[in-house]
């Protein structure tokens, strides 16, 4: 029996096919630019355009399965890609990315030991190394690659954690903390989330944070970690993390980072002294596929004492013989995953393609865009400007003014259902103080300062509508 008639492939097999793809992809990245953003379908239309066909019982050729997936895919997609694309934190994803995806799963090593994957092992070490250099973080840090913020953010706030049953946990956060968080305590043991307050500007209160965990210890319970934002989730406010640092210190409490957006602008010239004092966390998430342009999925955490990620995550069974001379780093050791991909290899091909120089000149060119879609709201009177911070806009439609806050709730998420659907651009949305607020976030090295005039305009027309 030839066993594998369905997945060996000849060079030449592999060259054809891989060709081929490499020919879509170049097409599609060429018309990027030029083709609607998505096709707005319902999913009754995407699952119809896909079939509701069973595991098929024989098999296909793969060179017809992979015009298949294309055209399905390239048909029937949102493509986060698009220069007018400033949903959520998805970057543009540099096609160099894609490349180094298909050399990682080609020869596929194993980035769980260093044993089954000595070159790559290495290069996950440096990559991460580079990460913490261009964020001023200390480059003896202990850190890995993981799957996106959530995975970086929970290694963080375990690693604060450390072994051992612990009760009556309090961490303290800002109520603009990303969702992450409550997932966490919802997993990770009896604790609970104090929900701190935050100034006109969504940063953290720390009077209030203060205050929050004094009364815990004079209550007996047992505070452990104070988790800040760098750039958080709906306006990319920068907590004030120098004073949250002098706070962990006198209270001998763990600071951790969420920098899973923002962490990367700590590298501009003209950061802040808080944004810059992500460096001085204990520990921080930071998310390549985000303000790094890779493709997803990549998320980082620096640990500032690298033997934590041991002492938290190292189990070595008996059937494992990973321990080599030169102590190399076993990934396995240090964090959730066993089996580990080699997500680490375009993160490094990226950061060498364009050195700290480029990203620089690509992070301050997406703060740039901001600046310009908030000056365009501003100078609109139909527009209403509710908040920004670093390369987030939040804002909403206004109209001829006189609409009750309900009736602007009601009309803004209308119009972000429209503009989500319309093919042009494509928005979030944000929700501060309950006033709902439509959300641009640029991390997209394709947006230029004619498809910022464009957004601003395409909102307007379909507000007037
Ligand atoms: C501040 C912040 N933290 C965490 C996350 C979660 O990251 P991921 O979606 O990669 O898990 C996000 C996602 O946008 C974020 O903006």
């Amino acid at each position: 029996m030839d066993g594998d008639r369905n997945y060996e492939m000849t060079g030449e097999e592999f060259r054809r096919l891989g060709y081929r793809l490499v020919d879509l992809l170049a097409g599609w990245l060429d018309e990027v630019r030029d083709v609607p953003l998505t096709p707005g379908e319902t999913p009754a239309e995407v699952r119809a355009a896909l079939g509701d066909r069973g595991l098929p019982a024989s098999g296909t050729p793969a060179g017809e399965v992979l015009e298949e997936a294309w055209r399905l895919l390239r048909e029937h997609s949102l493509f986060s890609g698009h220069p007018r694309f400033a949903g959520y934190v998805i970057s543009s994803a540099a096609p160099l990315g894609a490349l180094a995806d298909l050399m990682a799963a080609g020869l596929n090593p194993n980035v769980g030991a260093w044993k089954l994957s000595p070159m790559a092992t290495e290069m996950e070490v440096q990559a991460v190394r580079w990460i913490a250099e261009l964020l001023g973080f200390p480059s003896d840090c202990g850190g890995l690659l993981v799957s996106g913020g959530n995975m970086a953010n929970f290694i963080g706030y375990l690693a604060a954690r450390g072994r051992g049953a612990r009760s009556r946990l309090r961490v303290y956060a800002s109520k603009e903390t990303h969702t992450w968080l409550e997932k966490a305590a919802d997993l990770f043991g009896e604790v609970t989330v104090r929900s701190i307050g935050v100034d006109a500007e969504y940063r953290m209160d720390c009077g209030e944070l203060e205050l929050r965990i004094a009364e815990d210890m004079a209550a007996g319970l047992t505070p452990f970690l104070i988790v800040g934002s760098a750039g958080t989730v709906s306006t990319g406010a920068v907590d004030p993390l120098v004073r949250m640092r002098a706070i962990a210190d006198t209270y001998g409490l763990w600071l951790h980072v969420d920098g899973a957006y923002g962490a990367p602008a700590a590298a501009l010239p003209d950061a802040s002294e808080d944004l810059r004092a992500v460096g001085l966390a204990d520990s921080i998430a930071i998310d390549p596929h985000k303000w790094l342009y890779t493709p997803v999925e990549a998320g980082c955490v620096l640990v500032r004492r690298a033997a934590a990620l041991r002492e938290t995550f190292d189990h070595s069974p008996a059937y494992y013989r990973f321990e080599e001379e030169g102590a190399p780093v076993n990934f396995y050791q240090l964090g959730l995953q066993n089996s580990r991909g080699f997500r680490a290899l375009k993160v490094w091909m990226q950061m060498k393609c364009a050195g700290r120089d480029g990203l620089v000149r690509m992070i301050a060119h997406d703060v740039e865009m901001a600046g310009l879609f908030a000056a365009r709201v501003k100078a609109e009177p139909r527009l209403e400007l509710m908040a920004t911070g670093l390369s987030i806009v939040v804002f909403r439609w206004v109209g001829d003014g006189g609409m009750s806050e309900e009736e602007l709730n009601r009309v803004n998420a209308e119009l972000l259902d429209r503009v989500q659907a319309s093919g042009e651009l494509f928005l979030s949305n944000a929700v501060l103080e309950g006033r709902f607020g439509l959300r641009a976030c640029f991390v997209n090295f394709r947006t230029r300062v004619e498809d910022v005039e464009r957004m601003v305009r395409a909102v307007l027309d379909l507000g007037e509508r």
